[in-house]
């Protein structure tokens, strides 16, 4: 194989971080739905769809360097949140977790010198500047809407207009 071990380790590790994201967004689109809002329910399952197609760029990736794809164990996800913006503020929360693992795992590349699976990364990094400025951008809209019902309802009318996830 291309890589080492020990990337393989941390390549499938990530594999199960995004499936876990995946996963995570779907359980907030069922609090959404449970909750009655629509529209943020159906922007959770975009990401979730969204969060399967990152996973599958790391599966993809494992198998064409010749390395062993590794499913581990999922976490379960957490069930309810306090409010929609809490769910939102852990979606954000969860993103800036997701910017370190994949810092952390392009610094193993650059240390291995691993310069396929260096490349292979920069999309991650691109992909990530554009994750936390979308969450964080729909936490500062819940700010603006405060304890407003109508404007609750119009936030959740603005998500559900969210287009479809384009495949890798
Ligand atoms: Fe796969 Fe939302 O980062």
């Amino acid at each position: 194989m291309m890589i080492s071990k020990k990337m393989q380790d941390a390549l499938n590790s990530q594999l199960n971080k995004e499936l876990f994201s995946s996963y995570l967004y779907l359980a907030m689109a069922a609090y959404f739905e449970e909750e009655n809002l629509t529209g943020m329910a159906r922007w959770m399952k975009l990401q979730s769809d969204e969060e399967h197609v990152h996973a599958m760029k790391f599966y993809d990736f494992i198998i064409r360097v010749g390395a062993r794809v590794k499913l581990e164990k999922l976490e379960k996800p957490q069930e309810k949140w306090e409010s929609p913006q809490s769910a939102f503020e852990a979606a954000l929360e969860h993103e800036k977790f997701i910017t370190k693992s994949i810092n952390e795992l392009l610094d193993l590349a650059v240390v291995e010198k691993d310069h396929a699976t260096s490349t292979f990364l920069h999309w991650f990094v691109d992909e990530q500047v554009e994750e936390e400025a979308t969450a964080a951008e729909i936490v500062e809209n819940f700010k603006l809407v405060g304890e407003s019902k109508s404007g609750l309802f119009m936030l959740d009318r603005e998500l559900g207009r969210r287009g479809s996830v384009p495949q890798a």
